[in-house]
C-alpha cells in the first residue's frame, strides 16, 4: 500500500471500514467506529439478521447510507481500550477482504499513537498479493487495496503522522520479504538474492545512506575458509554467496548484528525430503529475506543504530558435488564437523555467518540470528508461535518486548546442556545432528558453541510461521508471512533509544 491518509474530518471515501465486538451480554453486538458515528440501531439489525458475530476475522459487508459500502471487522470481546495486535488483524482482515478497491477509510476506536499504528500496519500488511509469475490467470485476479484513509482524532499530530510513514515502510518491506520467499528457486538463487539487494542498497543511495554491502561468491567462500556455506552450497548449480549488508550511521552508540538463513531451495540433500510438501522448502531462506529487508528498513528509518546483517546463501541438492553423510567440513573459524544429515544445513551456514560476524570493529551489544532451522519447532510450537533461545536472559527479555509490540509471537525455549553429548562426533570437533527428541534445542546448543558467553546471542527459530501453507487470517496472507522482521525492526528502535 504506498498511502495512508490520515484524517479528524467527515467520511470522504465511498468505503468505510468499522469494528464489531461482542458485546458484554450473550449474543449482543457492539459497533466500534471510533470518531465516525453510525446509525447503530438499524445497522445492529441488520447484523443481527446476517448472523454477524463479532469474531475475530469476520467480514461483514452492508450498503452504507452516507458511504457505498460499510465493511465491518471482528475484534473479538468488547473492550475498552482493544489490544494494538487485535487492533492489526481486524484492519488486515478489511484490507484483505477489500481486494480490487481503490481506497477505504477506516474507523476504530483509537485512543494511543500506537493504535493509530496498529490500525496502519495491518492496513498495508493486509493489502498484499503475489501474482507476479502468473499468465493467463491474472486478469481474472483483484489487485490488493491501494490506499487508506485512518479516521482520528490524532490526525493531525506529527507523531501520528511519523507513524503511519513508519507503517508505510513496514508495508513495503514486508511485500519485499514475502515476495522473495514466494519466488520460487527457478527464479531465486543465492546469486540474484544477493544481488537484488545489492541493487536496493544502490536504490536508497547507498554509502550517502551509510550502507555498504558485500558479496562472498563460491570461490571466495572456498578459498576464505567457508566450509558450512560452501559445504552446503557445493552440490548445486547455483553457487553459494555471503551477503553483507552494513548499515554505520555517524552517531551510532551500538551495534547489532543480524544472520539470516539463505537456503533458496532445502531438498535435504542425500538426506532427501519426501516429495509430498517438499515444495515448501523455497521458504527456507526467509531469515535470510528478513534480516536483509530489517536493515534497509532501518536505514530507511534513519534508525542510530549501526547493523551488520548477513545473509547465508546456499542451495542445498543432490549431485556429484554434494556433501554425502560422513564428510568434514571445516567451519568459518576451524570447527570441523560431521556432516551426519545434509538435511540439517542451515545451522552449518549460519556457524560460518555467525563466526564471521564476530569480527566486527565496533564492539556488537548483541547478536540475533534468524532460521527456518527445525522441523521440530513446529512440532513444538504449531505454526504461529515462533521460538526464541538465548545465552542472556535480559536480551531476551527486551527482544520479547519488542516482538510482542511488533505484533509477532515469540516463545522461549531452553538450552538444556545436557543435550549436548548428544552433538559429539567420534572423528571431528561436533556432529551436525544429535538426540532426535528435543531437535530444536539440538540446533541451538549446535550454534551456541559459535559463540562466546559474553555476548548476548538470540536464535529464533521461524520454522513454522515463516510460511502460511493453511488459510490467509488478520493481516498474514497464504505462502510467506514476512515473520521476524517486524521484530528486529522493532529491537533496533528500542535498542536505539537507550
Ligand atoms: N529447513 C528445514 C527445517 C524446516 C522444516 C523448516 C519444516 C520449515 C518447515 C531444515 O533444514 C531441516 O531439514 N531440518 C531437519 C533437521 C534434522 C535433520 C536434524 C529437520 O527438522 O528435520
Ligand atoms: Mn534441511
Ligand atoms: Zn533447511
Amino acid at each position: 500500500m504506498k498511502s495512508i491518509r490520515l484524517s479528524d474530518a467527515l467520511v470522504s471515501d465511498d468505503i468505510l471500514i468499522v469494528g464489531l465486538a461482542k458485546g458484554a451480554k450473550a449474543d449482543t453486538l457492539k459497533i466500534e467506529s471510533g470518531s465516525v458515528s453510525l446509525d447503530e440501531k438499524s445497522l445492529l439489525a441488520a447484523l443481527n439478521d446476517l448472523g454477524a458475530t463479532g469474531a475475530a476475522n469476520e467480514i461483514t459487508k452492508l450498503p452504507g447510507s452516507t458511504t457505498r459500502l460499510l465493511i465491518f471487522t471482528g475484534l473479538g470481546e468488547a473492550k475498552k481500550d482493544y489490544a494494538h495486535e487485535v487492533l492489526r488483524r481486524a484492519a488486515g482482515a478489511a484490507s484483505r477482504a477489500l481486494a480490487g478497491e481503490k481506497s477505504a477509510a477506516i474507523a476504530l476506536p483509537t485512543t494511543a499513537i500506537e493504535q493509530v499504528a496498529a490500525v496502519a500496519e495491518g492496513m498495508t500488511l493486509g493489502a498484499y498479493a503475489f501474482d507476479e509469475f502468473r499468465g493467463s490467470s491474472k486478469a481474472e485476479r483483484k489487485a490488493p487495496l491501494t490506499g487508506a484513509t485512518i479516521h482520528t482524532k490524532m490526525a493531525n499530530s506529527a507523531e501520528t503522522k511519523a507513524a503511519v510513514k513508519r507503517a508505510v515502510i513496514i508495508g513495503e518491506y514486508t511485500k519485499l520479504v514475502r515476495d522473495l520467499i514466494n519466488t520460487p528457486p527457478s527464479h531465486l538463487t543465492p546469486d540474484s538474492f544477493s544481488k537484488q539487494f545489492a541493487a536496493s542498497v544502490k536504490k536508497l543511495g547507498g554509502s550517502a545512506a551509510h550502507l555498504k554491502v558485500t558479496i562472498l561468491n563460491e570461490k571466495q567462500l572456498r578459498d576464505g575458509g567457508y566450509g558450512g556455506i560452501y559445504g552446503v552450497g557445493q552440490g548445486s548449480a547455483n553457487p553459494p554467496r555471503l551477503l553483507h549488508i552494513a548499515y554505520n550511521p555517524p552517531k551510532a552508540k551500538k551495534k547489532l548484528a543480524f544472520i539470516g538463513k539463505g537456503i533458496t531451495f532445502d531438498t535435504g540433500g542425500y538426506a532427501l525430503k519426501p516429495a509430498a510438501g517438499m515444495e515448501a522448502m523455497k521458504s527456507d531462506m526467509s531469515g535470510a529475506a528478513a534480516v536483509s529487508a530489517a536493515i534497509l528498513a532501518i536505514a530507511e528509518l534513519k534508525l542510530p543504530i549501526a547493523i551488520d546483517a548477513w545473509a547465508a546463501m546456499a542451495e542445498n541438492m543432490i549431485s556429484d558435488n554434494a556433501t554425502r553423510p560422513s564428510d568434514i567440513h571445516t567451519m568459518y573459524g576451524g570447527k570441523t564437523i560431521e556432516v551426519l544429515n545434509p538435511d540439517a544445513e542451515g545451522r552449518l551456514v549460519m556457524a560460518d555467518a555467525l563466526v564471521k560476524a564476530q569480527e566486527s570493529k565496533m564492539k556488537l551489544d548483541g547478536i540475533i540470528d534468524v532460521a527456518t532451522l527445525t522441523g521440530a519447532q513446529v512440532v513444538a510450537l504449531g505454526t504461529r508461535t515462533s521460538a526464541v533461545m538465548t545465552n542472556n536472559d535480559e536480551f531476551r527479555a527486551q527482544f520479547l518486548i519488542a516482538a510482542d509490540q511488533a505484533g509477532e509471537d515469540f516463545w522461549p525455549m531452553p538450552l538444556p546442556e545436557e543435550l549436548r553429548a548428544s552433538l559429539d562426533s567420534t572423528v571431528a570437533d561436533m556432529a551436525n545432528i544429535g538426540d532426535r527428541m528435543g531437535g530444536m534445542l539440538v540446533a541451538g546448543l549446535f550454534l551456541k558453541e559459535f559463540i562466546p558467553a559474553e555476548l548476548p546471542w538470540l536464535h529464533l527459530d521461524i520454522a513454522g510461521p515463516a510460511y502460511n501453507e493453511a488459510k490467509p487470517h488478520g493481516y498474514t496472507p497464504i505462502g510467506g508471512t514476512g515473520i521476524a522482521f517486524r521484530s528486529l525492526l522493532r529491537l533496533a528502535e528500542i535498542t536505539s533509544e537507550k
